[in-house]
C-alpha cells in the first residue's frame, strides 16, 4: 500500500523556525518530525511513501535516505508552485496509480493512528473516501465534520466562524482514498481538498465516511503545539520511536556534564553536548547536538536546537532556541522563540 504525505505548506505559524527548514524537518525530541510518520507507516507495513513537497522541497532529498532506514521507498513529488492540498494529491498521481486505495496524511500531525482499523473500516463501509477524525475541545481552527448515525459524512465546515461550531469532531488529517478519487481533481491548478474536493464529492452523492480516532493526536503547526508535541513524546503519550524512561538525563555520545549540575525532571541531550558546572535544569529540557551550555545557567521547559552556544549564568524558560544561535553571558529569555542564527548580546532580557 502507498501513502502520500502532504508537506508543501509554508509553516507560517511555526516561524521563525520554518524560515530555514520545512515544518516536517523540525526536530521533535532531536529527530526530524517526519521520522514519527515514517515509523507509523512502518508499524502498519506500508512500504511506499510519496512526499508531496513544494516550499523548501530540496531539503527533503536527504530524507529519502532516511526513509530506507524505516524500510520505506520514498519518492518526491515536487510542486513548482503550491497546488493546495488536493492539487498536491493530483500532482502525485503518477506515483499513486493503480487499483488499490491509498492513504493521505497531513504532514504536520503527530498521532498514533491505528491504520489497520481505519483501512478495515474503509472496506467494511464500502467507502469512496474515509476521513480520520478526532474530537477536540476547541475545534475553531480546524475542519469540522458532521456525520449521521452510520458515520457517513453529511457536512464539512472548514475553519468555522464561532456560530458555525456545531460539533467537536474534526478532520484529523488522514484519509483513505479509492484510486478513482484522483479523477475528481483537476490538474495544474490550486485546489483545496477540504474546501473544494470533499464538498464537491459529497454533492455528487458519493460515500464519504468518518472514522473517529481516540488515541493521541496533535497538529504541531503552531509554536505552542510544537512544544507540546515534544513534551508529550517525553511523557510517553505517543508511543512511537521514543520510549519513555525513568532516567533524569538521557544522553547520546560524547556528552560532558560539569560538576554539580542538577536535573529536576528530564534532560535530553544530543551528541557532543557540553554543560558547565552548577547549571540547573527544571521541567523538561531538550538540547540538540553540538550545543554548549555555560556555568550556573537555569534552563526550564525549553527546547534548544543544535549547534547553540549559551554563555554563563543565563536563564532560559519556556522557550525555543533555534540552531546556530549565540547567547552571551547573563541573558534572560522567557516564553520566547529565538530563530536560527541569532546573536544575543550579554545581559539581554527577552520575553514575549
Ligand atoms: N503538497 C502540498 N501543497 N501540501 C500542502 C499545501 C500545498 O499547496 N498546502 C498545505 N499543505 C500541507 C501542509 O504542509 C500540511 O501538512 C497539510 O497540507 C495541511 O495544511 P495546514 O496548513 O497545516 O492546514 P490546517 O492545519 O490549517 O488544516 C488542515 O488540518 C487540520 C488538522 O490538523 C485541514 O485539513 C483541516 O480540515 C484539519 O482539521
Ligand atoms: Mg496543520
Amino acid at each position: 500500500m502507498k501513502a502520500l504525505l502532504l508537506l508543501g505548506g509554508f509553516g507560517t505559524r511555526l516561524r521563525p523556525f520554518t524560515i530555514n527548514k520545512p515544518k516536517a524537518l523540525l526536530p521533535l525530541v532531536n529527530i526530524p518530525f517526519i521520522s514519527y510518520q515514517f515509523e507509523l507507516l512502518r508499524k502498519y507495513r506500508i512500504n511506499e511513501v510519496i512526499l508531496g513537497v513544494g516550499y523548501k522541497g530540496d531539503e527533503f532529498k536527504k530524507i529519502v535516505e532516511m526513509g530506507k532506514k524505516f524500510g520505506l521507498k520514498v519518492y518526491l513529488s515536487y510542486e513548482k508552485k503550491p497546488l493546495g492540498t488536493a492539487g498536491g494529491i493530483k500532482n502525485a498521481e503518477k506515483f499513486l496509480k493503480g487499483k488499490e486505495p491509498f492513504l493521505v496524511f497531513n504532514g504536520d500531525v503527530l498521532a498514533n493512528f491505528n491504520l489497520d482499523k481505519i483501512l478495515n473500516f474503509h472496506v467494511e463501509k464500502n467507502a469512496y473516501i474515509t476521513i480520520g477524525m478526532v474530537k477536540v475541545s476547541d475545534p475553531s481552527s480546524y475542519g469540522l465534520i458532521v456525520t449521521d448515525d452510520e458515520m457517513k459524512i453529511v457536512k464539512f465546515i472548514e475553519k468555522p466562524k464561532p456560530e458555525e461550531i456545531i460539533t467537536d469532531t474534526i478532520n484529523a488529517g488522514v484519509y483513505v482514498f479509492n484510486s478513482e478519487v484522483l479523477e475528481e481533481i483537476p490538474s495544474g491548478i490550486e485546489v483545496s481538498v477540504e474546501k473544494e474536493t470533499f464538498p464537491q464529492i459529497l454533492e455528487k452523492g458519493k460515500n464519504i465516511y468518518g472514522y473517529v480516532h481516540y488515541g493521541y493526536w496533535l497538529d504541531v503547526g503552531t509554536i505552542e503545539k510544537y512544544k507540546k508535541g515534544n513534551f508529550d513524546l517525553i511523557e510517553g503519550k505517543i508511543g512511537l520511536l521514543y520510549q519513555k524512561t525513568d532516567e533524569k538525563i538521557e544522553k547520546k555520545e560524547n556528552v560532558l556534564i560539569g560538576n554539580n549540575v542538577s536535573v529536576e525532571e528530564k534532560l535530553i541531550l544530543g551528541n557532543n553536548v557540553v554543560i558547565g558546572e552548577d547549571s540547573v535544569f527544571k521541567g523538561k529540557v531538550i538540547v540538540g547536538e553540538k550545543t554548549f551550555i555555560g556555568k550556573k545557567c537555569l534552563i526550564e521547559n525549553s527546547i534548544i536546537f543544535e549547534n547553540v552556544f549559551i554563555g554563563d549564568e543565563c536563564i532560559i524558560k519556556d522557550s525555543i532556541i533555534g540552531s546556530s544561535t549565540l547567547i552571551k553571558n547573563n541573558c534572560e529569555i522567557k516564553a520566547s522563540a529565538i530563530g536560527d542564527n541569532s546573536y544575543i548580546t550579554q545581559f539581554s532580557k527577552v520575553s514575549y
